[in-house]
């Protein structure tokens, strides 16, 4: 039996992991940079159904996973992928990838996702890469991992050095961070939400695409500043153990979808996608991504998140074959086939054909 937490799939995430995967392809070829591979949290192999459907070699991709029974599951279904048993920062270390995606249990208060996300992040083999994750919008507050978790790794005189440093430059994330103390994502996060509000103004649009709300802030604000706290901590967590050059982490979309079946009540969750680059080379890679026109903020609600799956299958199957579709969404492909005799009711929640090429030649990260 599985030790996981995990309740699988729903019809949002379904959806969500497709147009992330979409998403990073696309961006992936926009950058023109050798692919070298991808590595995934295993869990039930929801990613892996997609990377295969959309014509990956397996054989490049590597997933890992704490739980043994998952992986033994991963194994069987997915053999040429490289299955193993671990923790997914430590594990990275012998992947070759600059792709990933980590698609979490739980959420930013727990400071060991952060750990793993920024180790993951370091151990990306070429730049520019890709790095996704999935994390839960709950709770805020302190960590229940006790003091510096987030520090482990980092030499005493270093947490000093980076302490002075945040404190002179005047960043209370890093001064947080490095005065050692149990890491308190309400406090990070309220310095995400000041940096938002220093940015986005609040006005009509904002208001309507979700950033905020009247008073407070809306579902995508509260997704963004998640997104952006991720990122905060992980560049510090970067700094402190010691990279050949700067890295920074670019957030470069964010989507937020609600995990509710029909026999679940369901979570929030988001997912953010970032470009993983050298300091140096930021305002290239950027310009090459926005030239493609396709980073996105936005996000579903329950509803949203629960119609979503039946529109894009039936998008997606005008263009792409049906068997494909299912493995893409990870569902039973006669459930695609009744649909197609049903026909449409509502709209793919995203577009597709930004996307995909129309008429459709395949799925390469190069090319
Ligand atoms: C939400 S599920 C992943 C689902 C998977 N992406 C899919 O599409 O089927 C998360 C999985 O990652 C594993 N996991 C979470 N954090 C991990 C970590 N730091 N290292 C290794 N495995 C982890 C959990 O055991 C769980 O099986």
């Amino acid at each position: 039996m599985s030790e996981s937490s995990y309740k699988g799939d729903s019809p949002g995430k379904k959806v969500t992991r497709l147009r992330l995967w979409l998403n990073i392809r696309a961006m992936f070829r926009a950058l023109k940079t050798p692919y070298v591979g991808t590595l995934v949290l295993a869990g039930e192999g929801g990613d892996l159904s997609v990377l295969k459907a959309m014509g990956t070699d397996l054989t490049t991709v590597v997933a890992i996973d704490y739980d043994p029974f998952l992986i033994e599951w991963c194994s069987e279904l997915y053999p040429n992928v490289l299955s193993l048993v671990g923790e997914a920062g430590e594990t990275s270390e012998v992947a070759d990838y600059n792709i990933a995606h980590l698609d979490f249990c739980g959420g930013i208060r727990k400071a060991a996702n952060i750990v793993t996300f920024a180790k993951v992040a370091r151990n990306m083999q070429t730049h520019p890469a890709l790095i996704a994750l999935t994390i839960q919008k709950c709770r805020e507050g302190a960590s229940a991992l006790g003091p510096s978790r987030l520090l482990a790794d980092v030499p005493r005189a270093t947490q000093e050095r980076l302490f002075k440093q945040a404190q002179e430059s005047g960043d209370q994330v890093g001064a947080h961070i490095f005065r050692g103390n149990r890491f308190d994502s309400r406090f990070v996060l309220s310095h995400s939400e000041a940096r938002l509000r220093s940015m986005l103004p609040i006005n009509e649009t904002t208001i309507k695409r979700g950033f905020y709300r009247p008073r407070g802030l809306g579902n995508l604000g509260h997704a963004l500043i998640r997104a952006d706290a991720m990122r905060w901590c992980a560049e510090w967590l970067l700094a402190a153990w010691g990279t050949p050059e700067p890295i920074v982490l670019r957030l470069i979309g964010t989507y937020t979808y609600h995990s509710e079946t029909k026999h679940d009540h369901g979570q929030p969750y988001l997912t953010a996608l970032y470009a993983v680059v050298p300091k140096t080379a930021e305002q290239s890679v950027m310009a090459a991504l926005d030239a493609v026109r396709i980073q996105r903020f936005d996000s579903w609600d329950k509803k949203a998140s629960r119609s979503g799956l039946k529109p894009t299958a039936l998008e997606l199957a005008k263009h792409i074959p049906h068997i494909q579709v299912a493995q893409m969404l990870d569902i039973e492909h006669v459930r695609i086939e009744d649909w197609v005799v049903e026909g449409v009711g509502g709209t793919a929640p995203f577009s597709i054909e930004d996307l995909i090429q129309i008429p459709w030649s395949g799925f390469k990260f190069n090319g």
